[in-house]
């Protein structure tokens, strides 16, 4: 259970920035843009590169780009999702930006698969260190002040800090005070951000981590956990408060969330096919799965031999391993009303 969880929150931060030089914040276009991501393993598309990361290692990317680059997904994620939807290239990882120099200017990726607002291993970039690597950028006058300003920022807090609370002390009473202070501290970053300049930010909220496979598995993947569930359903409620006096005391409309709480849900509870998404096979259960506890998606023995199962069509299915969508998992969630309603917000004042 403890091991279950402590993988369980692999995730995601994410953070995006869009630019329309010409018009300004108001005139947030869908023409020229840049995008900015910071994150988790739910946007990350290729800094972690640790030899133990998963998303280096077959069968993740069969789907997109067709091999291991990265992804922790069988294809594309979260954040190739917001970058199509504003009409533009997924930004690059930060770690190319000295070999992809060109694609700087459209902006980057600073997403870190299993960070958190808090330190979650020692070698990790927390996401006070991924904005710092922005500021970095703007002191070396990579990006100018005016062009932050008509950007969009995208911040997501999708669980990594609550997985390491549970390995390292995993009190069920201090839970909600914990809560509370990854909150704050994601407050910070959203107020830092906004400090350097940047226009409008957007923050995802929480999705059913316990939805999550690796925490349905105790009921053979039938049903949600419904304690986990009401500790996500705290961190969202106290994030909309945290939001919304983020606004007022900006006397600004700059921050709003994504809604991927009701997107995750929305999708998970379909009975039906809608609007062009599937309804998935047995949805609370994962494409790729490690054969025990000890083994998961990717994983060999020393002979080479696989250490998982993996399902015949990655398209039949909205998880991809025991944390993390497929490709059509992440379309599905960004096609929903929930989504796309709350992501509107961009386009408006
Ligand atoms: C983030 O990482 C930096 C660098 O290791 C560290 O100084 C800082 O205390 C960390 N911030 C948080 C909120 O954990
Ligand atoms: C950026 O410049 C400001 C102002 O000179 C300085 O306070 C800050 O430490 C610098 N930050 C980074 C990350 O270089
Ligand atoms: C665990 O959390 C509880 C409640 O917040 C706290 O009193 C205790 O000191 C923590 N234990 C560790 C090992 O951090
Ligand atoms: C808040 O912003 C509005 C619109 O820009 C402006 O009219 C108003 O004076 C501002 N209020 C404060 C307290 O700054
Ligand atoms: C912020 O909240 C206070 C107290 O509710 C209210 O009086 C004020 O008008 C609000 N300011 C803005 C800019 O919304
Ligand atoms: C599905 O809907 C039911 C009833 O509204 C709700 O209790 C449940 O939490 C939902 N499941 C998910 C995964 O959101």
């Amino acid at each position: 259970m403890v091991a279950q969880n402590l993988v369980f929150f692999f995730c995601c931060f994410f953070f995006i920035s869009v630019f329309s030089e010409e018009h300004g914040v108001e005139g947030l276009g869908r023409g020229d843009k840049r995008l900015f991501v910071f994150g988790d393993s739910y946007a990350d598309t290729g800094n972690n590169r640790i030899a133990l990361a998963s998303s280096w290692k077959f069968p993740y990317g069969i789907t997109f780009p067709g091999k291991p680059a990265g992804r922790f997904s069988d294809g594309r994620v979260s954040t190739d999702f917001i970058a199509g939807y504003l009409g533009m290239k997924t930004p690059i990882p930060y770690r190319w930006r000295k070999q992809l120099a060109g694609r700087v200017k459209y902006g980057l990726n600073f997403a870190y698969g299993g960070t958190g607002v808090f330190d979650t291993s020692a070698s990790y970039p927390n996401m006070t260190t991924q904005i710092h690597f922005l500021q970095q950028l703007i002191n070396d006058s990579v990006y100018n002040k005016r062009g932050l300003k008509a950007s969009l920022a995208f911040v997501s807090a999708s669980g990594n800090d609550y997985a390491n609370y549970i390995a390292m002390n995993g009190s069920t009473a201090g839970f909600p005070a914990f809560i509370s202070s990854v909150v704050r501290q994601l407050t910070v970053s959203l107020r830092r951000i906004h400090g350097l300049g940047v226009g409008k930010i957007a923050v995802g909220s929480l999705p059913p981590l316990g939805c999550l496979p690796a925490n349905t598995a105790q009921t053979s993947f039938q049903r949600c956990d419904p304690t986990q569930n009401a500790l996500v359903d705290l961190h969202n409620l106290l994030l909309l408060q945290a939001v919304t006096n983020l606004n007022n005391q900006t006397n600004s409309t700059s921050f709003f969330i994504l809604d991927f709480h009701g997107a995750f849900s929305t999708v998970l509870n379909q009975t039906q096919p809608h609007q062009g998404s599937p309804k998935f096979e047995k949805p609370l259960q994962a494409c790729c799965m490690g054969v025990s506890a000890a083994f998961s998606c990717g994983s060999v023995d020393e002979n080479g031999v696989k250490k998982y199962t993996l399902c015949s069509n990655p398209k039949s299915k909205f998880f991809w391993d025991t944390l993390h969508p497929t490709q059509e998992g992440w379309r599905a969630a960004f096609s929903t009303p929930a989504f796309q309603n709350s992501f509107n917000q961009l386009f408006q004042n």
